[in-house]
């Protein structure tokens, strides 16, 4: 691995906790749990490497839909599993993008306290979404610009990709440089559509569980060896 081309900002889509734990007899919520492991793990490997956002699909809005029994062990994960002597350890902010105040009020509380605590970290910020969906980010960054307008406060020609990014939930971040699946499937699930549009894709067959550090070192590795064109000719990039 190239130490001075770590990716500035890596996303990840936590996939295959349900798979790892039925693998092993268990309930699904078993391999929430070991799920909530591989975060601090990564999260603590990202920090050292000098990771700048590490963006964690957690919990999407069409979650909701999943029976309620396992909603509701995500929510009480999510309460028992923020640990934020790792975040301290390792100089991480903690935020959050979603729907937050969809979420129970115990779960609200715990996200802002550590929110709060860690503000004055200045190495990683560790993001998680929740209660997260691009349509519905995208979406809710038309109103917010649709409003703007209509209060005269901003023309329709002023309208451009900068303006629409500035509205989305994101905005204090630049986009992924590498967007991780790990769980085999190959798709986006409503995750960072805006942002990815230019963001190296590495899926793996890895479940979430099992990605320990070897797994997030070959998928930087992986990163180093593209060559990143943003529309341009090979020789010009070079
Ligand atoms: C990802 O694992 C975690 C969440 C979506 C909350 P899954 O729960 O989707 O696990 P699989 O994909 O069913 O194995
Ligand atoms: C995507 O995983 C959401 C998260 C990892 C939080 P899903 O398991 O919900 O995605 P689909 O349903 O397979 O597309
Ligand atoms: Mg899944």
């Amino acid at each position: 691995m190239d130490l001075d081309r770590i990716p500035q900002h890596i996303a990840i889509i936590m996939d295959g906790n349900g798979r790892w734990a039925k693998q092993r007899g268990k309930e699904r919520s078993f391999g929430h749990q070991a799920g909530a492991e591989t975060v601090h793990t990564i999260a603590e490997a990202a920090a050292r490497l000098g990771v700048k956002y590490l963006t964690l699909y957690t919990f999407s809005i069409e979650n909701w839909d999943r029976p309620s029994d396992e909603v509701s062990a995500l929510m009480n994960l999510l309460v028992n599993s923020l640990e934020e002597e790792i975040f301290l350890k390792n100089n991480i902010s903690f935020r959050v993008i979603g729907e937050i105040d969809k979420l129970p009020a115990d779960v609200q509380n715990s996200l802002n306290s550590c929110i709060k605590n860690t503000a004055h970290n200045d190495g990683m910020c560790m993001v998680l979404a929740l209660s997260y969906s691009s349509r519905w980010e995208i979406t809710e960054a038309a109103k917010q610009i649709a409003r703007e307008v209509q209060a005269e406060k901003m023309s329709v020609d002023a309208i451009d990709s900068h303006i629409l990014a500035s509205h989305l939930r994101t905005s204090f971040m630049p986009d992924p440089d590498l967007l991780i699946r790990t769980g085999g499937e190959l798709r986006l699930s409503n995750y960072l559509l805006w942002q990815c549009a230019y963001s190296e894709l590495y899926f793996c067959d890895t479940f979430w569980p099992d990605f320990k550090e070897e797994a997030f070192y070959k998928a930087i590795e992986d990163y180093q060896g593209r060559e990143r064109r943003f529309g341009k000719t090979s020789e010009q990039v070079n």
